[in-house]
């Protein structure tokens, strides 16, 4: 067993933490502050690869492995998670889904933009009835030979705005359930399409969250992702690896929380002393550590499952489900560490206790990750 990275993948883990110091935390407060799309970064991030890390370089892609893919959301998450997020959701949700099951001239039309960052994509599967019950679809897609028609309305879709191309999941087949189920490729321009009112969240606040309506939006056979029906698996098959990134998120967000904990702890006093003189917070701090350590470890074990072609639905969901709890614990000890100085925004970490929490709802409530885990544990 080695647990050494490469040389490759200890310069893009240094080339990120670089980014992320210089790129992503002046103005990190304020956009958090104003709910404002970081329009100047994101650009930025395609132009040095970070949209698409894992793609072929044929699609214009950094033809990087998962493990690369989950060091640069670490360090990208340690200081903007809204930056992160919208890094994870075009990397592994909307350029894997494309790459993995699109037609080359799905992959030629959109994938090339995506993986270089001239477009954003979304994914569109949540709805109000149909969040953690995915299969409840109620967004149609009605089959009229030579294209479809979407009728709907899908939820807290991140990039909802800034994107370019959606991926959709709409119900097709009522009679079959989840086999009648399809995923579709959606221009922002097209007729009956229209974004609609954006969240006011407690977290992430920098990226932004819409509902998004369908009225009679005619979408050409040819963006169908794969068969009449695949459209439930695919959006499976596509979140097992989304688990992965962000898990990789809840990580980052719990080692930047540390991080600065920690640092605070060495300069402010107490009683006489630099507060990490006392056990009580010193203490935190081992805890703390312990516990991203083995995070990162469960992060690392997915992304590496991934690499190899093992199956990695288990191992995804169980690095998410104890990341985002280690984010959450992490996030809030490190505010108390800080103490009144943790309230303020200034200190950071009070972004980052509000910006763990969604690490515990989205692809997948911490709930929907113990289904998948014990099913899988149950499966034989
Ligand atoms: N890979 C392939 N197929 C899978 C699969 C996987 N990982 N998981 C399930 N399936 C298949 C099953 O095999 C089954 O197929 P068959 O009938 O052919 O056997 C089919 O899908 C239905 O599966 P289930 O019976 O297990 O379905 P279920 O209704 O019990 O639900 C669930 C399963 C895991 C709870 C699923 O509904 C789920 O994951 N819910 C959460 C949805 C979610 O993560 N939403 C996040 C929204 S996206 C987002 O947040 C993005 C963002 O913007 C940040």
């Amino acid at each position: 067993m080695d647990f050494s990275l490469s040389e490759e993948h200890l310069m893009i883990r240094d080339a990120a933490r670089d980014f992320a110091k210089t790129e992503l935390l002046p103005g990190v407060v304020e956009r958090d502050n104003k709910q404002e799309f970081p329009t100047e970064q994101v650009k930025k991030m395609g132009e040095l690869g970070f949209l698409g890390m894992m793609v072929d370089p044929k699609y214009g892609g950094g033809g990087m492995d998962t493990v690369s893919y989950v060091l640069a959301m670490e360090e990208l998450s340690k200081v903007d998670a809204s930056c992160s997020v919208i890094v994870s959701v075009n990397n592994s949700l909307v350029c894997y889904g494309l790459e993995a099951y699109g037609t080359e001239a799905q992959k030629q039309k959109y994938l090339t933009k995506l993986a270089t960052g001239q477009s954003i994509g979304a994914f569109c599967l949540s709805e109000p009835e149909a969040g953690s019950d995915a299969t409840s679809q109620r967004t149609t897609a009605i089959d009229k030979g030579d294209h479809y028609v979407l009728n709907g309305t899908k939820n807290w879709i991140t990039n909802g705005n800034s994107a370019d191309f959606y991926l959709v999941i709409a119900q097709t087949d009522k009679e079959k359930k989840h086999k009648g189920i399809n995923a579709f490729i959606v221009e922002k321009s097209w007729e009956g399409f229209e974004v609609g009112p954006k969240e006011d969240k407690l977290g992430i606040r920098g990226s932004d969250t819409h509902t998004l309506n369908f009225n009679d939006v005619k979408v050409p056979k040819e963006n169908r992702i794969g068969d009449d029906g695949f459209g439930f698996k695919f959006a499976m098959k596509t979140l097992s690896g989304g688990r992965i990134g962000i898990a990789a998120q809840a990580l980052g967000i719990a080692a930047g929380a540390y991080d600065l904990a920690r640092e605070y702890s060495k300069v402010r006093k107490t009683f006489g002393t630099e507060i990490c003189n006392h056990q009580a917070i010193a203490f935190k701090l081992a805890d703390m550590h312990t516990s991203i350590e083995a995070a990162r470890l469960l992060v690392m074990k997915a992304a590496w499952d991934k690499d190899q072609g093992n199956n990695y639905d288990m191992s995804g969901a169980m690095a998410k489900l104890y990341a985002s709890q280690v984010a959450m614990d992490v996030s809030v000890e490190a505010v108390q560490v800080h103490g009144g100085n943790g309230f303020v925004k200034e200190y950071h970490v009070e972004r980052m206790m509000r910006d763990a929490k969604i690490t515990q709802i989205y692809e997948g409530t911490s709930e929907i990750q113990k289904m998948v885990i014990s099913r899988g544990l149950l499966r034989d």
